[in-house]
């Protein structure tokens, strides 16, 4: 997912380099793709190491193909402008032409990401994605945060995504991570709202529209659908759950359903 003429530009030209390799060359290339995967540092960290030494040595593609990395890990704006703040300590004045680029690099991707919305490869695309992140070295907290930018980033219908963490001895729902406008419900009992109900039969609850819903609490009149899905321990322990809000009347299909499901499995690994 990105920039995709720079990607399939990238990938021709590789594999015309692959044509003329050396097993000297290989090696490196090897290494060149195995040394960001996850370890002691995770997958997102080396990326942002990657787009600093980028920014410093003011390699235009090696930018701009590190953003895409970082862009595609769920890296926020906020961290994106610090890591530039970095580049641009280490680097002095002669590095912001670059930033401008790669500014406008992070802006496009924003747009594409919305634009050429297809939903199958979407899916499969986070699915891969949060596989990375959950198992990754990077604390739960931050995990959920790349996890709902992600989520926000790249399905245009999902127009609020959050976490709800289980407090169960008091029987109420605590607001974790979360993308969209600020809430009121930061806190909410068990059996409340639709939130609140999934917490109590642990089951999906969608609802196509939420005026149409009596047990519904209101964030936004903006607000039309909603799907929570529960976080389940393997012992069927509720621990949380994911919440998207859609501006759109029946945003959600069965289809995100099982992406949702799926992708709380994995989340209730980090837990
Ligand atoms: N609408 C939810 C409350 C949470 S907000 O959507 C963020 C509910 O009815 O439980």
């Amino acid at each position: 997912m990105g920039n995709d003429a720079f990607l399939k530009e990238r990938l021709k030209l590789d594999e015309q380099v692959m044509g003329i390799a050396d097993k000297n060359i290989k090696r490196f290339y090897n290494l060149d793709s195995t040394v960001y995967k996850n370890g002691v540092l995770s997958a997102l960290t080396k990326e942002m190491l990657g787009l600093v030494s980028s920014l410093v040595l003011r390699c235009e593609d090696c930018i701009r193909y590190h953003i895409n990395q970082c862009f595609n890990l769920g890296i926020s704006d906020e961290e994106l402008s610090e890591i530039f703040s970095v580049g641009l300590i280490v680097g002095g004045s002669i590095v912001i032409p670059h930033l401008r680029k790669a500014t406008g690099t992070w802006n496009e991707l924003k747009v594409n990401a919305k634009n050429n919305f297809d939903k199958k490869s979407t899916l499969t695309f986070l699915q891969n994605q949060i596989d990375i992140i959950t198992k990754s070295s990077d604390s739960k907290e931050k995990k959920m945060q790349e996890i709902v930018v992600l989520l926000d980033r790249f399905i245009p219908y999902y127009d609020w995504t959050g976490f709800y963490l289980s407090d169960s001895e008091q029987k109420k729902l605590v607001l974790g991570k979360f993308v969209g406008e600020p809430t009121d419900h930061k806190i909410i009992p068990f059996g409340k709202g639709i939130c609140g109900q999934s917490a109590e039969t642990k089951e999906v609850t969608l609802v196509d529209d939420v005026l149409a819903e009596e047990n519904y609490l209101a964030c936004s009149l903006k607000v039309k659908s909603e799907i929570v899905v529960p976080i389940l321990s393997d012992t069927n322990i509720f621990l949380g759950e994911l919440d998207i809000d859609s501006h759109k009347k029946e945003a959600f299909t069965q289809e995100d359903e099982i992406f949702l499901k799926e992708i709380c499995q994995k989340i209730a690994k980090i837990f």
